[in-house]
């Protein structure tokens, strides 16, 4: 067949031999009991008790740790970080033994990275081995605490006949480590290559058998990295860690307002502070605007870490309930930091830098905003808008902006809270009340 039907793609078509008896056996390492079916009743509590590493930011995406027996899944893009990640954690997790699996890396090219992070763990085995087979049989002998593989699309199975890195492969291999996972309670990590589609291994075949996916993101030009969970059996799915890689490795970073926001020495237009929430925690983002006189007959609209649709849809709304035409004016939007924002509680935010930099009037520095924007031009309450204010209270800021249709139960009396129902009020708050005064 040369056409997909399902998708549409030419040539995305491969033969695949699948074998059904193991050639190289691997049960007496996973011999499968005989199961029956037991009532929930009589199932034994398992202890979660967690792994805690040292490093805040990746207890934290897990959930609190790792989980014995689990199996996660890191994705990103080539040369992001992961394996100086899982190196990392790998050194830096004292006392518990590690096995390192690369099937990309020499040990030397290893070490080499190892040394230059640092960290005293003395129980790290590293293996350059491709085998999954082999892989099982030295782990049985070393019984480490965590098991790495990096990558999974670099290992292979004899169950399997197609080449490495099919997704006939990968199934199979996953399927192994994950059995090996649950048998013998052992943490594994499976670093995964996204395709330029933005898949992990291709397909999301991964995704359904592990626990929990991780995804690292981040601008190659910027020095922050975004550790995103995706979906956790363990834990909340949508949780965020950030990272700075330095030239010793990939330093947490726990106070990320301050590296996110710009400081300035004057206020400038175009630029508003809003108040967001990624999984459990309150993040304080810049939103940058840029509204130009449009050279051409059709206006650019060009948008960085937020929806282009949905910037399109704020500016329509500008227009049609504030009376601003953008429709002669090249609109340039940008998320500082290179951070991909999907919390619709930076609309409020988005409105503010547009108008600000529309009418080229800067926006007080102890300004923050967060609420959503509706298509009627109304404000919208956000989920946990206490906690939003309580951050922004507490990194110095004066007067936050939200939806009158939020209720707010904490009392903060360093921080004023405006309530605003509808776009048009954002301005005259903003911008007139200083010239009447
Ligand atoms: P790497 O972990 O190899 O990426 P991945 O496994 O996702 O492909 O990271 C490679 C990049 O990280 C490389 O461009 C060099 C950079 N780097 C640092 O900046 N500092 C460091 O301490 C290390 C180990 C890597
Ligand atoms: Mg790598």
């Amino acid at each position: 067949m040369g056409k997909c039907n399902t998708c549409g793609e030419w040539n995305s078509f491969v033969e695949e031999i699948i074998t059904k008896e193991p050639s190289n056996s691997i049960t007496h390492i996973i011999s499968i009991d005989k199961a029956k079916p037991i009532l929930l009743e009589d199932v034994e509590n398992i202890h979660l008790k967690r792994i805690e590493t040292n490093d805040s930011e990746f207890n934290r995406v897990l959930g609190g740790g790792i989980v014995p027996g689990s199996m996660v899944l890191i994705g990103g893009d080539p040369g992001i970080g992961k394996s100086t990640l899982l190196i990392q954690i790998a050194m830096q997790t004292l006392g518990k033994k590690i096995l390192y699996i690369s099937g990309e890396e020499s040990e030397q090219q290893i070490k080499m990275r190892a040394q230059r992070i640092g960290g005293e763990n003395n129980l790290v085995y590293v293996f350059t081995e491709t085998n999954v087979e082999t892989i099982l049989q030295q782990a049985d002998q070393i019984k480490p605490d965590i098991l790495i593989i990096d990558s999974i699309q670099t290992v292979q199975t004899a169950r399997a006949e197609s080449v490495m890195g099919s997704v006939s492969q990968i199934r199979e291999t996953a399927n192994i480590l994950q059995q090996y996972a649950k048998k013998k309670n052992v943490p594994t990590f499976l670093i995964g290559h996204i395709t330029k589609e933005g898949y992990i291994a291709g397909p999301k075949i991964l995704e359904h058998i592990v626990d929990t996916v991780l995804q690292f993101e981040g601008d190659r030009n910027y020095n922050y990295r975004i550790l995103r969970t995706l979906k956790n059996r363990f834990g909340s799915g949508a949780e965020l860690g950030i990272y700075e890689m330095r030239g010793e490795g990939l330093r947490p970073v726990s106070n990320p307002s301050e590296i996110l926001i710009t400081s300035r020495d004057e206020p400038v237009s175009g630029v508003a502070i809003a108040a967001t929430m990624e999984g459990q925690r309150a993040l304080l983002i810049e939103v940058q605007a840029l509204v130009s006189a449009s050279v051409f007959g059709t206006p650019q609209r060009s948008s960085n870490g937020f929806d282009g649709k949905r910037l399109s849809m704020i500016l329509a709304v500008l227009d049609k309930r504030c009376g601003f035409t953008f429709s002669t004016k090249d609109v340039f939007l940008n998320i500082a930091g290179g951070i991909k924002v999907e919390d619709p509680a930076v609309d409020l935010a988005v409105v503010a830098a547009l108008l600000s930099s529309f009418q080229d009037l800067p926006i007080g520095d102890d300004v923050c905003f967060s609420g959503e924007v509706g298509l009627s031009g109304e404000i919208r309450a956000v989920n946990k808008i206490d906690q939003r204010i309580l951050e922004a209270e507490k990194l110095g800021y004066k007067r936050i902006f939200i939806s009158k249709y939020n209720q707010k139960t904490t009392y903060t009396n360093n921080i004023k809270v405006e309530l605003v129902k509808k776009v048009e009020e954002i301005f005259s708050k903003l911008f007139m009340e200083n010239v009447l005064n």
